[in-house]
C-alpha cells in the first residue's frame, strides 16, 4: 500500500518533529492536539528548525516553503480518522492513548494503518481495542526527530508482513534507519536508555555526585554526548518517569523502580526543558544545575 497522507495527533515536541520530517519528505500532514496554542506553537517550531536545516545548507528555501505548505493542522480527531497513516504521538498516557483510538474508529478508512510513537506501552494491548490490530504498530521515533536517524518498528503480536512492509518503506523514504522490536515493555532503545538515566538520578538522590559531576563523568568517561540529567531534561521528566513505571509493572522486577527523586521533580511541575527547569534551571541565558 501506498501512503500519501498522514495525520498526527499530538503537536507536542515529538509530534511536531514528526510533521516536520514527513513533510519534508513530500507527504500531506494533518497535526492535530487538544491545545490551540499547543498546534500554533507546534508551526513555529517546525518553521524555525527548518531555518535552521536552510542556514545549513540541508534543506533548499524552496524545499522549505513547499514543506510548511504541506503541513495543515485541525483541532478535530474526526478529519484525521480518514487518512492513509495516523500516528499517535500524544502524552505517554495508556488512558489518553486508548481514548484518541477509540475516538478515531468511526472515522477510519478500511486501508487506515495506526501507529503510536509511545516509548513503552505494549503496542499488542493499544491495539487489541481497536477494529485493526492486524494494521497497528508501533513507530517509535528518536528526539529530536529531525536530526535523529534511528526509528524502531514495533510489531504487536497481531501486526501483519503487509503493514510492517509498509511502514519500512515509509522509513526508507524519511530518509532514516529503522530497527525492528519485538513488543515488550520500552522495545530496545528505552528498556536500556531509561534505566540508565533513572540510575543517574539514583545516583543524585544518594549524593554520590552532584549534576555537572554526574552529567561531567558520562560525556568525558564513557563518551557520551549528553550527560544522562541533561538527556533527561531533554526527553521530560514525565515521559522518563511513565517509562520507568511501564518497565517495572510489566516486567515486574524491582531494578526498575523509579527513583523518589525523579517522582519529586515530576511533582514539581519541573519536567525538564520543556517546562524551562528540570535538573537544569533554564531560564537565564545558560543552564543552571538545580542540585
Ligand atoms: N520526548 C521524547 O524524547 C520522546 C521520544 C520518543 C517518543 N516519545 C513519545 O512521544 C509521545 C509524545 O511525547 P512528547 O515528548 O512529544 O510529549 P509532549 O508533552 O511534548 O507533547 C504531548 C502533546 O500531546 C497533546 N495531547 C495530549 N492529549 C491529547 C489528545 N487527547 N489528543 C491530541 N493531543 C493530545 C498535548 O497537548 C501535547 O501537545 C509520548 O508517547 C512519548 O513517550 C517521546
Amino acid at each position: 500500500m501506498e501512503v500519501r497522507t498522514v495525520g498526527i495527533v499530538g503537536a507536542g515536541q515529538m509530534g511536531n518533529g514528526i510533521a516536520h520530517v514527513f513533510a519534508l519528505a513530500g507527504y500531506d500532514v494533518l497535526l492535530n492536539d487538544i491545545s490551540e496554542d499547543g498546534l500554533k506553537q507546534a508551526l513555529v517550531t517546525i518553521g524555525r528548525n527548518l531555518d535552521r536545516q536552510v542556514s545549513r545548507g540541508k534543506v533548499t528555501a524552496e524545499l522549505r516553503a513547499e514543506a510548511m505548505a504541506r503541513i495543515r493542522t485541525t483541532m478535530k480527531l474526526s478529519e484525521i480518522g480518514p487518512l492513509d497513516l495516523i500516528i499517535e504521538a500524544a502524552t505517554e498516557r495508556e488512558t489518553v492513548k486508548q481514548a484518541i483510538f477509540d475516538d478515531l474508529a468511526p472515522h477510519l478508512k478500511p486501508h487506515t494503518i495506526l501507529t503510536s510513537n509511545t516509548s513503552s506501552i505494549s503496542i499488542t494491548r493499544l491495539a487489541s481495542r481497536t477494529d485493526r490490530p492486524e494494521k497497528f504498530m508501533g513507530l517509535h521515533f528518536m528526539n529530536p526527530v529531525p536530526v535523529m536517524q534511528l526509528v524502531e518498528l514495533i510489531r504487536g503480536i497481531a501486526t501483519d508482513q503487509a503493514t510492517w512492509d509498509t511502514m519500512h518503506a515509509v522509513v526508507a523514504r524519511l530518509g532514516k534507519t529503522a530497527a525492528s522490536a519485538e513488543d515488550f515493555p520500552a522495545f530496545i532503545v528505552n528498556r536500556i536508555l531509561i534505566p540508565m538515566i533513572n540510575e543517574a538520578v539514583y545516583t543524585l538522590y544518594e549524593g554520590v555526585g552532584n549534576v555537572k559531576s554526574i552529567d561531567q563523568a558520562l560525556k568525558l568517561g564513557a563518551n557520551h554526548p549528553m550527560g544522562p540529567l541533561e538527556l533527561a531534561d531533554f526527553i521530560g521528566l514525565d515521559t522518563c518517569l511513565a517509562i520507568m513505571n511501564v518497565l517495572y509493572d510489566g516486567l515486574a522486577d524491582s531494578k526498575y523502580r523509579p527513583c523518589p527523586l525523579l517522582t519529586k521533580y515530576v511533582e514539581a511541575g519541573w519536567l525538564g526543558r520543556k517546562t524551562q527547569r528540570g535538573f537544569y534551571d533554564y531560564r537565564g541565558e545558560v543552564p543552571v544545575p538545580t542540585r
